[in-house]
């Protein structure tokens, strides 16, 4: 299987994962990326059997809106069942690097409010140790060469993601060559520089269930 089928795969999956939870006041949180519109065309057919989805970037909710799915306010939208998403890297502890698609902080928000997070991705995701995609950092442009300052303290690389803006309107740092070996405490220091919005780890609210694409089948994870 190639890697999109392995993506396919898995949004299946996902979809088999969810679909006992969807009743007409069912509200999904929906991730941003290639293996998350995999899932959001397969929900398209049960549009209408639940009430909506919350979406984490602009480019989600058009291509939810597109299959007939409503998307919600998270501010009206209270604690959601689930939140699906794809991953840049996830390891055995169901951490992850996110954000390569430059959305990292509408999904860290609405993963925050979900009581699940299930992770769907292709095994060339599953890694030992974090940190060989370079970690996504969300900046407030006025900011961006401060915090690549303090980046380099760190011992990081940094390299403006050019031409990009968030859909918050803010830029975006990668940061190459980090060891992360505590992806929580590093989680924690980034987001300490003044002028981050957020970074790519998701360690302090990392995935709950992994649902990951391998040649001889999806592998199913959970942590909780
Ligand atoms: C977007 C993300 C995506 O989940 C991540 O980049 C994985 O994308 P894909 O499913 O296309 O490999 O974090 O900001």
């Amino acid at each position: 299987m190639n890697q999109d089928e392995l993506k396919a795969a898995v949004a299946d999956a996902a979809i088999k994962e969810i679909e006992p939870w969807l009743e007409k006041d069912t509200v999904l949180g929906i991730g941003t990326g290639s293996t998350a519109n995999l899932f959001i065309d397969r929900l398209g057919k049960f549009a209408g059997r639940f009430k909506g989805a919350v979406a984490s970037s602009d480019a989600s909710t058009k291509r939810l809106k597109g299959l007939g799915i409503d998307v919600l306010e998270l501010n009206s939208s209270g604690t959601l069942p689930f939140y699906i998403d794809g991953a840049d890297e996830v390891n055995a502890h169901l951490q992850m690097i996110k954000g390569g698609g430059a959305a990292l902080t509408r999904e860290k928000i609405v993963a925050a409010c979900a009581e699940r997070f299930i992770c769907i991705a292709d095994d060339s995701k599953y890694v030992a140790q974090l940190g060989h995609f370079p970690l996504p950092i969300e900046v407030i442009p006025m900011a961006r060469s401060y915090v690549a300052r303090e980046l380099v303290k760190l011992g990081a690389e940094p390299v403006y993601r050019e031409g990009v803006v968030t859909d918050n309107g803010n830029q975006i740092i990668d940061c190459y060559d980090v060891m992360i070996d505590d992806p929580k405490a590093m989680e924690a220091t980034l987001n300490g520089i003044v002028g981050v919005v957020t970074n790519g780890l998701f360690a302090a609210r990392g995935a709950d269930v992994l649902l990951l694409g391998k040649e001889d089948g999806v592998e199913r994870t959970a942590l909780r």
